[in-house]
């Protein structure tokens, strides 16, 4: 980690080439790929906690981008928490960083980083206003039209989980047909959630769940309940999911 090694600010060349060589290694919108370049930068310390960033104008000019694309993405920093913004001074790393949160994955995203051929088997697919427990639970005003999404989730031929995902359709699109990640597709329309709430607990599967999972009733599964908010703090997914709990490990890096 340069800043912390040297004893001064990381230095800008050095900071620049690492970041051009992120966003080349990287496909997709470019606004996205800054996104991604600037947090693994500062993941990787490649910008200590607490080391300004260069400004923004002499940054946008360095990586030939425009400057409200970099507002964007930093803007985007700011809400993880991976950035803190102090008018009239710049933008400075924060000294904490949650991992978890600035990693935020989906199904998809978990598998494919671990190999695994990600399959999904589609139960249902509606389009609805949104049910009222979720407009309690996620403040969304009641009548806005959401995707119920259930799916059993399986790892190459192995089911791993059964899922409930409850979207507002302006984060998918009403084209959506429920196949791919659902991450995925909301990656297309800005939707993909910034933010969530998670809790886990064991549960006894019902008949339900127990049908789905192919285990027997009374099985303990991992009951996993997320809100995701978007960039700008509105809800945009209600989630439950049931996993086979011998099946799923799940690892948490907490940074104290
Ligand atoms: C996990 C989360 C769900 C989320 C899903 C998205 O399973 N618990 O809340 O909907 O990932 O996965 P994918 O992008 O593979 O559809």
């Amino acid at each position: 980690m340069l800043g912390r090694r040297t004893g001064v600010s990381t230095n800008r060349i050095t900071l620049v080439t690492e970041l051009r060589q992120r966003l080349n290694r990287q496909r997709g919108p470019l606004g996205l790929r800054l996104t991604n370049a600037l947090t693994s930068a500062i993941e990787d310390d490649v910008i200590a906690a607490g080391e300004a960033l260069p400004p923004e104008r002499e940054l946008a000019e360095d990586l030939g981008v425009s400057r409200s694309t970099l507002r964007q993405c930093l803007e985007q920093l700011a809400e993880g928490g991976l950035i803190e913004t102090r008018r009239g001074a710049g933008h400075f790393v924060a000294r904490r960083i949650l991992k978890p949160v600035t990693r935020l994955t989906g199904f998809t995203d978990d598998m494919v980083s671990r190999g695994i051929q990600p399959v999904s088997k589609i139960l249902e697919k509606t389009i609805m206003p949104v049910p009222p427990d979720t407009a309690f639970r996620t403040a969304l005003p009641l009548g806005t039209p959401v995707f119920v999404l259930v799916r059993l989730r399986l790892a190459g031929d192995e089911i791993l989980a059964y899922e409930r995902s409850i979207v507002p359709v302006t984060s998918v699109g009403e084209d959506y047909d429920g196949t791919g990640s659902l991450y995925g597709r909301m990656d297309q329309h800005g939707g993909r959630p910034k933010r969530i709430l998670q809790s886990m607990r064991a549960v006894e599967a019902g008949p339900e769940i127990a049908d789905h999972l192919k285990v027997k009733p009374s099985t303990a599964v991992l009951m996993i309940r997320r809100i995701g908010y978007g960039s700008h703090g509105i809800a945009v997914e209600d989630a439950i999911s049931w996993y086979r709990g011998d099946r799923y490990d799940y690892v948490a890096e907490i940074n104290g």
